[in-house]
């Protein structure tokens, strides 16, 4: 077996990507362009919804999702302490109040009681991260919105194929807002995606994703012929470009193909690791679908008789890369002295935090790598 450094979420970018990036870079057609829409359409229709509009991040997805709510100073919005400093930050940025509700121990996602003991006069969304892949409880969101006159956004960075009760993740609430950074189910190197059902809000969106101006870039320098544009609102440039659209369109059409070999993945560690002194993913609840972005375990330093960082060294020193997703959120200084957070308040979120391991599940990974990972965790924990 060869032991080569195992890159952990390395990205799966095959012929037809490079391809179709050198047609843009030949095309001269870099920027915001046709293969942009082509992405756009395509993945409105992988997730049957009706608007989609691509952008260079999640983070900027959030960002203007929270502005096209009008949310303003004063504001609440709840969400989860087990995420990426991303989306809390987004909250921030609208001038918004971010509030934590703690995770659910086994699903690792916000628990709707949680949400609810936080809900205040003041609240005005929920913002739910569907964590690792695995969809939250969107029925009881869902309803908790409703009762409270809330809007839902859908922090769907590791969720594209996620489905909860027949719908896909990021079409239950107001937006759906995705990640195609190196590591996630589809690549384009940095980008994102805002997927809603309302027309109206998508194109303030789109315009507020490129300077708040009246018309894109595209059809400014398409052969239509010159045509002015006027800035109507201060936006944003938070575009994305055909290059990285480019790789996208040849991500998405492999999505299935990726999921299947991930879910193998999955289920290989599963079995291998069912013996060991560690806590392994909760299963799938019934009736949906995990997307399957991070195989996460738990090391209690009790149970495993060595710690997390220490688990960690040990397989780098074993050439294979591993992730923690995340430290959780109230661990952070910046929060903890801007909100007065203290970890101990979101005790599973924080255990979590402290214990929690992702393994390589890049569809990247050969079945040696795959052997080799399961081999030496095996012989790390025995
Ligand atoms: C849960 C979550 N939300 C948001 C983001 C931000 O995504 P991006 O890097 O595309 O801005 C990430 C990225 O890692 C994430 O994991």
């Amino acid at each position: 077996m060869n032991n080569k450094f195992i890159i952990f979420g390395s990205p799966d970018i095959k012929q037809p990507e490079i391809d179709e990036v050198i047609g843009s870079l030949e095309s001269g057609w870099l920027g915001t362009g046709p293969k942009v829409k082509k992405f756009e359409d395509d993945f409105k229709n992988y997730k049957k919804v009706n608007n989609a509009v691509a952008v260079n991040s999640c983070t900027a997805a959030l960002h203007l999702s929270l502005i096209a709510l009008n949310l303003k100073e004063g504001d609440e919005v709840i969400t989860t302490p087990m995420t990426f400093c991303s989306t809390v930050n987004a909250i921030i940025h609208v001038g918004a109040t971010p509030v934590l509700a703690d995770v659910d121990p086994l699903s690792m996602n916000i628990d709707p009681h949680k949400i609810e003991e936080k809900i205040t006069s003041k609240t005005k969304c929920i913002l739910p991260v569907h964590f690792a892949g695995r969809p939250c409880k969107m029925d009881k969101i869902m309803e908790l919105a409703n009762e409270h006159n809330s809007y839902v956004v859908e922090d769907c960075a590791h969720a594209v194929e996620a489905i909860y009760h027949e719908k896909y993740a990021g079409t239950f609430g107001n937006f759906g807002c995705f990640s195609f950074y190196v590591t996630k189910n589809i690549v384009t190197g940095e980008g994102g995606m805002v997927i809603t059902n309302h027309e109206k809000l998508a194109n303030r969106i789109r315009q507020l994703a490129l300077h708040g101006l009246s018309k894109d870039a595209w059809k400014r320098f398409s052969d239509e012929g010159f045509q002015h544009y006027y800035v109507e609102e201060a936006g944003f440039k938070y575009n994305m470009m055909d290059i990285q659209a480019a790789i996208g369109i040849h991500q998405l059409k492999r999505i299935e193909e990726n999921w299947l070999r991930r879910q193998k993945t999955w289920n290989y560690y599963n079995e291998n690791f069912s013996e060991l002194p560690i806590n392994l993913p909760a299963l799938t609840e019934k009736n949906t679908r995990h997307a399957y972005h991070l195989y996460t375990v738990q090391i209690d330093e009790n149970e495993a008789g060595l710690t997390r960082d220490e688990f960690l060294v040990r397989m780098n020193e074993k050439n294979i890369g591993t992730g923690v997703h995340y430290l959780s959120i109230p661990e952070h200084p910046y929060y903890q002295k801007q909100f007065g957070w203290k970890s101990v308040d979101y005790p599973y979120a924080m255990q979590i935090g402290k214990q929690t391991v992702s393994l390589p599940l890049s569809p990247k990974l050969s079945d040696n790598d795959i052997e080799r990972v399961v081999q030496t965790v095996k012989s790390i924990l025995n």
